[in-house]
């Protein structure tokens, strides 16, 4: 039978121990919320609905996830127990659909391990579970004598055999909505937390006849969650060594894997190479042979094949076509494209500026609001004053210009094509193409000046 799936994420928890007003389900991984994560897993499966059980911070949660109107929610008001919380969204699931439970605060469980699950579950319940080198506060697996999966029994629950078990439950389970429903009815709440166990629904269905399968995960941290801050701290490096691991999949080079932070999407050609300490936010896209130095952040950005970035280089909302050179210390906002062999050096500041082909501003200035033509020469010291204290200028400055260093542009203004500026110029005017313009008090020198002496 193909049943459409229903996947339920629970996260009505409150997270005491995270000691934060954030609901805990909002706790950031790279960046993102916690369950943001394994709404995208459960998403990645293609499911007829995803339902989110939510509880504390009700309105926080969901309003975190506005853009998403296709999520279903359920309230669960009092939390009495994961099986409670997963009977709030079944009233709306379907009998005949097959329902997948994850947990809100789990982001690192792969979709090949939940397709695993639901292959083996077949008809009937399917288990998640994870072999642990401490199983502390886990559920554990009770295997008959035949090595099938007979019960799950909590941590405060279980006899002291029990603890010894290393296998644990992971809090993922898939079942028949029909079936699901009716074990859910019967589960009681005689157990040492007085809650509504959905765990109990693996001996109830044994006992029922019908089948049982325990599937395990391929990578033990996969079932992680997190309950304190530490916990946290250690699912974003598991996060991230995953990341490093993903880059070096698609070809770069990533000098220590444990210093590259990766909080979103990056897409690398082959030959990229990646120094230490950079932190990549948003959407990146490095071009092959591109090279990053070491401690820089990149967010929102493309850079082309063969781009250059040495260190501490800042760059957000950029685009560059490619066999050019940033930094070092170079800070490229928003609206920065750079066309190819470009240079943009030392503590140079550009914002909605683009650089035609082979333009340099090599040192200290900055350039917002510009159109800077190919060939470009950029001073040390260039500014352009776009900003009147009311509104903001354009500059244009026209193919082959020589900007003499220590120049303001006060826009709006424009500089032909192949002009010269010397240095110093404060340009208020256009300056015409070709020519040499220069605004300076000319040098004099002071015939019989003396130097002051010092008073007895
Ligand atoms: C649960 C499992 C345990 C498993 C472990 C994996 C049960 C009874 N136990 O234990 O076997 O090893 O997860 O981490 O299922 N939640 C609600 N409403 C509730 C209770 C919980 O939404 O009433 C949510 C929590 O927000 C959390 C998840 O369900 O995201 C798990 O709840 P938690 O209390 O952490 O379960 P554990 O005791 O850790
Ligand atoms: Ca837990």
């Amino acid at each position: 039978m193909n049943r459409p799936l229903h996947v339920v994420i629970l996260a009505a928890g409150q997270g005491k121990r995270m000691r934060s007003p954030l609901p805990k389900v909002l706790q950031p991984v790279a960046q993102q919320p916690l369950l943001a994560h394994v709404i995208a897993t459960a998403r990645s499966l293609e499911p007829a609905a995803v339902h989110v059980v939510y509880g504390h911070g009700g309105d926080e949660v969901q309003a975190a996830f506005s853009a998403q109107p296709d999520l279903r929610w359920a309230l669960q008001a009092e939390q009495l127990g994961t099986g409670h919380a997963v009977q709030m969204a079944l009233p709306e699931i379907p009998d005949e659909a097959m329902v997948l439970v994850l947990l809100g605060d789990a982001p690192l469980m792969r979709s090949e391990s939940l397709k695993r699950v639901l292959e083996d579950a077949g008809e009937g319940l399917g288990v998640l579970s994870a072999r642990v080198a401490d199983p502390t506060g886990y559920g554990r697996m009770v295997r008959d004598a035949d090595g099938a999966l007979a019960s799950i029994v909590e941590h405060k629950d279980a006899s002291p055999s029990q603890h010894a078990i290393n296998e644990v439950n992971s809090g993922v389970i898939a079942a028949p909505a029909g079936a699901l429903k009716r074990w859910l009815g019967q589960v009681g709440q005689d157990n040492s937390q007085g809650e509504i166990y959905l765990t109990d629904c693996v001996a109830i269905a044994r006992a029922e006849g019908a089948s049982v399968a325990a599937t395990v995960a391929e990578q033990a941290e996969e079932i992680l969650g997190a309950n304190d801050r530490w916990q946290l701290a250690e699912l974003e490096r598991h996060y991230q060594r995953r990341a490093a691991m993903a880059l070096c999949e698609q070809g770069a080079t990533v000098l220590d894997p444990s210093r590259v932070d990766v909080r979103g999407e990056v897409t690398v050609g082959e030959g990229v190479v990646i120094d230490v300490n950079t932190i990549f936010e948003g959407t990146v896209v490095l071009g092959a042979g591109a090279r990053i130095g070491a401690g820089c952040v990149i967010k929102d950005s493309t850079l082309g094949p063969g781009t250059r970035v040495a260190p501490y280089s800042v760059l957000e909302g950029m685009e560059c076509e490619g066999d050019s050179d940033i930094g070092p210390f170079a800070r490229l906002r928003p609206g920065t494209y750079l066309a190819r062999d470009c240079k943009v050096g030392n503590f140079v500041e550009t914002k909605k500026a683009r650089f035609g082909e082979g333009s340099k501003a090599s040192h200290l200035s900055y350039l917002g609001d510009a159109q800077i033509g190919s060939e470009v020469n950029i001073g040390a010291g260039t500014i352009t004053c776009n900003y009147d204290g009311v509104n903001k200028h354009q500059t244009v400055i026209e193919d082959g210009v020589f900007v003499g260093s220590d120049t303001q542009l006060v826009a709006p203004v424009k500089v032909g094509k192949g002009a010269t500026l010397g240095a110093g110029t404060t340009l208020t005017k256009d300056a015409p193409a070709d020519q040499l313009t220069i605004t300076r008090v000319r040098q004099q020198v002071i015939d019989g000046w003396q130097k002051p002496v010092k008073k007895r």
